[in-house]
């Protein structure tokens, strides 16, 4: 899918635009050069992907996502950057090369995720339209980030709620990857649209149901990886959940359930599709591909 004639012309413009955005600032040159190698390595930019079918699913031509994906993609990349940190996951492999803080040092992999997420709001603020659609993606990417730190914080330092491990690790999943995903979605619609929501507003309900099913679908498959897999393969190093104590879902449900919920979320995101009709196919595709990778 993500190397489909469909798909690989927007993952180009998203680079492009992503390149672009980061060499039109005054950035200091090594600082530039430490950002670049984080968002560009050769990662799905699922997030911005999706934003730009969402906004074609609301009549857009998809162009018109391209600052809202950018701006994803860059707390995305600042997400990864610090996950991977010593204090954090301390992974030295990330996308197929050294992680940042392998590459470049630890100070600088902190200063380029601290560059990357700036980077990200300041994209929305200059080159998302006029001031009230720039605001509200931009509470949308907040919020998303906020919660997507918060998801962090449960998954590495753990919470004290009084919650089952199955509920637990639900929330941390709903918040660390679940959060952005429903952000890249609703900001493509609103992108797409080019207008900020009004109150009730089925296309961003449908999306927005859809993406909670997908974000779930997403880490659960990326648990699954870490069990299955070899890091030849993922371009990450595997394995590491379970040395690490870490609470995912095929270490409290087993693989097999953890299939199956994959299986059941997926009949909810294609039922979630209905109100966008042909417009969601894509959309479906999408999430299949996502529900079956293997990387
Ligand atoms: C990895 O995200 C981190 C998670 C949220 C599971 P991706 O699987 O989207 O990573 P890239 O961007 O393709 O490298
Ligand atoms: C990370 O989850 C989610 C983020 C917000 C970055 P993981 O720690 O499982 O992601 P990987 O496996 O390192 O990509
Ligand atoms: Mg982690
Ligand atoms: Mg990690
Ligand atoms: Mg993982």
């Amino acid at each position: 899918m993500f190397q489909s004639a469909r798909v690989a012309p927007i993952v180009g413009e998203i680079d492009r635009a992503m390149r672009e955005a980061i060499a039109v600032r005054a950035i200091c040159p090594s600082l530039a050069e430490a950002m670049e190698y984080a968002a560009l390595g050769p990662g799905k930019r699922v997030r911005p992907v999706l934003a730009w079918l969402c906004g074609e699913a609301v009549g857009g031509h998809g162009r018109e996502t391209l600052a809202a994906g950018v701006a994803l993609e860059f707390v995305h990349a600042f997400s990864l950057v610090h996950d991977d940190l010593p204090a954090m996951d301390d992974d030295d492999l990330r996308r197929g090369r050294a992680t940042l803080h392998v590459a470049r040092g630890e100070a600088m992999a902190i200063l380029a995720g601290d560059g990357l997420l700036t980077l990200a709001f300041d994209v929305l603020a200059r080159d998302a339209g006029d001031t009230g659609l720039a605001g509200a993606l931009m509470a949308e990417l907040s919020a998303a980030t906020i919660a997507m730190i918060g998801g962090q914080v449960l998954d590495t330092l753990g919470g004290d709620p009084p919650e089952s491990a199955e509920l637990r690790v639900r929330k941390v999943h709903e918040q660390k990857t679940g959060a952005l995903i429903r952000a890249a979605c609703r900001m493509g619609v609103i992108a797409g649209r080019g207008l900020a929501p009004g109150p009730k507003d089925p296309a961003l309900d449908a999306v927005s149901t859809y993406a909670d099913a997908l974000g779930l679908i997403f880490q659960i498959t990326d648990d699954l990886m870490d069990v299955e897999q070899e890091a030849g393969h993922v371009g990450k190093r595997v394995g590491k959940d379970l040395e690490a104590g870490k609470l995912t879902f095929p270490g409290v449900l087993g693989v097999e359930a953890s299939r199956r919920e994959v299986g059941r979320l997926l009949t909810v995101a294609h039922e979630a599709l209905g109100p966008l009709a042909g417009a969601g196919r894509v959309l479906a595709e999408l999430c299949d591909a996502i529900a079956h990778r293997t990387r």
